[in-house]
């Protein structure tokens, strides 16, 4: 059986994924970005029955000829790998133009040449702070931070391969994610862990009043998987968000229910962004999705919501992982 090659496979979305496909019987190719220290990151997580059958070749997407050499007899691509932190991408944009943007068009490169579907991954970043609610995949694209541009950019190459050279491709955009081993760089992660850090007293966060759309990992692969074997999506782009938003401060708060740990919640002005730099509001059409991958979440409206962040936090409870508070200064 052929593989299925997936990119960024080592990291939360990426190991979810692999772990999933392994679990439902495919074959898997799995790149880890090479790294000195032999280290697969999140894949290492994963039950060793599991990481047994996965192939882990390790590379860089900016790597042309290996990539076309890992691609070159695989059956679909599943592109994830990029460079994801907004704050580090205004200080660091160029990196972020050359693995997201240049990157991609590496691996779309391949598959061209070897005629094989890809899966590209993009972000409900690219729509910025919306004029319209609920966010519908032809709303207008408007990046605020240098890591939406070069996703952005990607997205639009990705297309691009399909009206010009009729590359079977798909975009899959994820609006927030969370669960069980994501960065605690991340919304969630960050206020689950400084609200079990014994050690301080204050959950410091930024803009508390920006809402999200979060999926929990589970439902955002489970869409991923149904894009599988799927014709009628070829050429589109497919948000996969769950229609409801909540505001910082109020995910703060129910973790602080759920912990029975209520501690209070500040504004460090170090995490505050500009007005420009802020995406306000995003919240999800998902009517594409369910038409299209026949996908709903099953983690759905408040009660899925609070059901999902009480599995994350029994997650973050059981692995010990200690909040970091690193900032970047922009
Ligand atoms: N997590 C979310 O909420 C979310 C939401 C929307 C979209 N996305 C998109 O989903 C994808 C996966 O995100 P994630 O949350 O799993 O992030 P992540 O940082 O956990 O995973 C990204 C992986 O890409 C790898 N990578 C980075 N540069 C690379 C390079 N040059 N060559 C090869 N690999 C490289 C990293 O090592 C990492 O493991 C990304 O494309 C991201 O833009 C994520």
């Amino acid at each position: 059986m052929k593989k299925i090659f997936v990119t960024g496979s080592e990291g939360f979305l990426g190991s979810h994924l692999v772990e999933k496909l392994i679990r439902k019987g495919y074959s898997v190719k799995a790149l880890v970005l090479y790294n000195s220290f032999n280290k697969w990151g999140l894949l290492e997580r994963l039950p060793k029955k599991i990481l047994n059958e996965i192939e882990i070749v390790t590379g860089d997407i900016r790597d042309n000829d290996l990539m076309d050499r890992y691609i070159k007899n695989t059956s679909m691509i599943f592109h994830l790998a990029a460079l994801i932190g907004i704050p580090y991408s205004f200080i660091a944009p160029k990196s972020y133009l050359e693995t997201n943007t240049y990157g991609t068009l590496n691996i779309l490169n391949a598959a061209k040449k070897y005629n094989i579907k890809v899966i590209h991954t993009s972000t409900s970043e690219v729509y910025g702070s919306p004029i319209k609610i609920p966010i519908k995949e032809d709303h207008r694209l408007f990046p605020q931070s240098p890591y939406a541009a070069s996703k952005t950019a990607a997205d639009q190459i990705a297309m691009a391969f399909y009206n010009s050279f009729n590359l079977p491709i798909t975009i899959i955009r994820p609006f927030n994610t969370f669960g069980p081993r994501q960065s605690l760089r991340a919304v969630i992660p960050t206020i689950i862990t400084q609200t079990l850090d014994k050690s301080i007293g204050l959950i410091k966060l930024g803009n508390v009043n920006t809402t999200r759309d979060f999926c929990f990992v589970d439902d955002t692969i489970n869409g991923f998987l149904k894009t599988i074997n799927n014709n009628k999506i070829i050429g589109e782009t497919i948000n996969l968000g769950t229609g409801k938003e909540f505001k910082i401060k109020n995910i703060a708060k129910l973790i602080g229910k759920i912990t029975k740990i209520e501690k209070k919640i500040i504004t460090d002005s170090k995490r505050i962004r500009n007005k420009n730099r802020e995406v306000i509001r995003l919240c999800s059409s998902n009517k594409k999705a369910q038409k299209l991958l026949n996908w709903k979440p099953k983690y759905l409206g408040l009660s899925g919501f609070k059901h999902a962040v009480k599995l994350t936090v029994d997650w973050y409870k059981a692995n010990n992982l200690k909040s970091k508070n690193k900032l970047y200064n922009i």
